[in-house]
């Protein structure tokens, strides 16, 4: 990853430019705009969820194809948002549309197992090697169970997480993610701090978290909270994070966490709702070849509908087999949703695909740093398996802080203007990375080089 980048960006072009791409896409996307303000009457903020939203109004879609989205405008996009990352298959794969499509005639809904549930449990056994599993209807769902069985398993309360990283919207991880650098606090001592109103400082006070790539500060965070009588019963960690661009482990780091876990009696918990079945067949576990004691799965797995798994030891889920802990859901093992995921883990996501992506994958980021070395550009391109972003800062990004400090979010906003409006769609906000999908091409990754390539050109070199 070279880091000889020296051109100093001129802030009055990256406004003017800013300036130039927002008018460009209002213009754009005015039908978007009038399906908003239909929206925000009955929907809060004309959206199904806050992180959809945006000023002055969301992009509504309405179809996708293989790589390929359509908006309300008609306008028509290679989608490198892919659901936040969760359409690895591309959209309307015929496998799994056959699947679902089957399904559905034989009834979708029953709260009873069916046999592909059996047989999903059966596949992410034999990827993850974990020998129990569990299903739920989302990441947040998975992590919540996780943590709970962790601590129903440990019998403690204070949980452990990595400062900055997003597990989903439950109350325990709702804390020290996306807020105000000043108010982290020491590094050996960060602050528990509720991400948005409404979470219980009771609840709060109970997550502790500490920084990515750091082993020591682990160690001896642990060693004060034992101390303190609040040992954690688990940590709860992205093993490369995904919501900072993307941020990998250090040589030796996830070994030396899952050594010091051993050590104390804590659950291991990766949660791989993002890095599981995107980056390798088993994820970040066969990836980084670190075992956790737990994994939350979620997004890809249900090739589009909502789905969420847990796979943990058979020592850890001993606690939900006997009943000590309750890992409910309605939804649980919807047979529709089963019947995605495993046409998805046996017909889509095979070997062959994740070569496919690999290939692909080397060629975004190789043409993106090339670009980055060629206009001398304050960055450097990054990516594993279907993942992966330019991240804009002048030095390598490890944690929470150093992103805080040094990513360029005025030089983010402007790539992702010039993005949409030149048939890029990408996941909205700075933290966010492209997810590719089997369906992508050549064509779609270099696309995506040469609207990079054109920004690089006016901010440096041409007139706004
Ligand atoms: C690592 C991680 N865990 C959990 C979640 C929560 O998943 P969901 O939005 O399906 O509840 C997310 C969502 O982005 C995530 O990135």
């Amino acid at each position: 990853m070279a880091m000889k980048s020296t051109a100093t960006l001129d802030p009055k072009r990256i406004e003017d430019l800013t300036e130039r791409e927002r008018a460009r896409l209002d213009g754009r996307t005015q039908a978007s705009a009038a399906m908003y303000r239909r929206a925000r009457q009955s929907l809060s903020g004309g959206v199904a969820s806050t992180y959809q939203a945006r000023e002055p109004w969301p992009i509504y879609l309405t179809s996708g194809e293989g790589p390929i989205v359509y908006d309300v405008d008609g306008n028509r996009m290679w989608d490198f948002h892919n659901g936040f990352g969760s359409m690895v298959q591309g959209h309307a794969h015929p496998a799994i549309a056959k699947a679902v499509a089957d399904r559905v005639k034989l009834g979708t809904h029953f709260a009873a197992t069916t046999e592909d549930g059996v047989v999903v449990a059966e596949e992410l056994k034999r990827r993850f090697g974990l020998e129990q599993w569990r299903y739920v209807n989302s990441g947040s769902e998975a992590t919540m169970d996780a943590i709970r069985i962790a601590r129903g398993y440990t019998g403690r309360e204070t949980i452990m997480k990595i400062f900055g990283s997003y597990h989903g919207h439950h109350d325990a991880v709702m804390v020290s993610i996306g807020v105000e650098y000043s108010r982290i606090g020491d590094r050996e001592d960060y602050a528990s701090l509720a991400y948005g109103a409404g979470i219980p400082r009771a609840v709060t006070e109970l997550t502790v978290a500490v920084p990515f790539n750091d082993a020591g500060a682990m160690e001896r965070r642990i060693a004060r909270l034992e101390a303190e009588g609040r040992k954690p019963a688990c940590v709860i960690m992205e093993a490369a994070m995904m919501n900072l661009g993307v941020v990998l482990p250090e040589p030796g780091y996830l070994e030396e966490v899952r050594e010091i876990t051993r050590r104390h009696g804590i659950v291991l918990i990766f949660d791989e709702v993002k890095t599981g079945l995107t980056i390798a067949a088993g994820g970040a576990t066969e990836r980084f070849g670190v075992e956790p004691d737990m994994v939350t799965l979620a997004k890809t797995l249900g090739g589009g509908l909502p789905s969420g798994a847990i796979g943990g030891t058979e020592e850890v889920m001993r606690v939900v087999e006997d009943g000590t802990v309750y890992q409910v859901g309605t939804f649980n093992g919807n047979p529709l949703t089963m019947a995605a995921a495993r046409a998805s883990l046996f017909e889509v996501l095979t070997p062959d695909a994740y070569d496919h992506l690999e290939e692909l994958n080397d060629r975004i980021v190789a043409g993106c740093q090339a670009v980055i070395e060629r206009y001398q550009l304050p960055g450097y391109a990054i990516g594993i398996g279907a993942k992966g972003c330019v991240t804009f800062s002048p030095t390598r990004i490890v944690d929470y802080e150093t992103f805080k400090e040094n990513q360029d979010v005025a030089v983010t906003e402007l790539a992702w203007l010039f993005n949409m409006n030149r048939g890029i769609f990408m996941t909205p906000g700075r933290e966010e990375e492209w997810t590719l999908s089997v369906t992508h091409t050549r064509e779609a990754v270099d696309a995506y080089v040469a609207v990079f390539d054109e920004m690089a050109h006016e901010l440096t070199e041409g007139t706004p």
